[in-house]
């Protein structure tokens, strides 16, 4: 190969290459959306689905997927420890449904203060656990850590979930409009 031929023989390959990863980035990006849009199908059945009524608070599960998921970190009596806050009269449990959910789903970042400790950590988000857990933990916590029994009910996870169900990232307390302090 003389000079010329093999300098376009580069051009060419860095060329292709070029073109392979735009059209694999678009097949991906392509799939990525599909999948949210996949959820959001989903979980809208789910919502159809559901006749009035058709959620009963069930606590004792609720305290069962407590020490399951969330104990470990936020101690038995929810009186929290080094790896997370409390949860004892804690803004999001007298928050709304929706910021609650939100929590549970995705997780929490950010600079907070709860009971004179400052905490800047990472929650992770139980994706995994079913809408229907969440609304039983939900509950269990509410009654259990606050003043605030208003019911979460299943409908009110599953809106939540269809609501945010592009988001991936934990959320801040700006963003869910919780105090920072209290
Ligand atoms: C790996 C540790 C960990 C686990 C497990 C965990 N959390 Fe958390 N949680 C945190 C941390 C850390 C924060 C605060 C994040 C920050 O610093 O902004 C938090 C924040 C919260 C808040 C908001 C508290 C406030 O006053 O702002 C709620 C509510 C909550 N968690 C509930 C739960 C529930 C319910 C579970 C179980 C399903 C759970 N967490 C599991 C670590 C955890």
């Amino acid at each position: 190969m003389d000079k010329k031929t093999s300098t376009k023989f580069v051009i060419s390959f860095m060329a292709a290459l070029v073109a392979i990863s735009l059209v694999l980035a678009w097949v991906m990006g392509r799939n990525y959306s599909k999948d949210t849009s996949k959820e959001r199908k989903r979980i809208a059945e789910q919502v159809k689905a559901l006749e009035d009524g058709s959620y009963t608070v069930d606590l004792s599960r609720g305290e069962r997927l407590y020490g399951q998921f969330c104990m470990r970190c936020h101690g038995v009596d929810g009186q929290g420890s080094a790896s997370a806050p409390t949860l004892v009269n804690s803004p999001a449990l007298t928050a709304s449904d929706e910021v609650l959910v939100k929590i549970l789903s995705n997780g929490m970042k950010g600079k907070i203060e709860r009971s004179g400790r400052k905490y800047d950590l990472v929650m992770p988000g139980f994706k995994m656990i079913p809408a229907i857990d969440l609304a039983h933990v939900s509950n269990y916590i509410r009654t259990k850590f606050s003043k605030n029994s208003e019911e979460v009910t299943l409908k009110d996870v599953l809106e939540t979930k269809l609501k945010s169900v592009e988001r991936k990232k934990a959320w801040t307390p700006q963003e869910l409009n919780i105090p920072v302090k209290n």
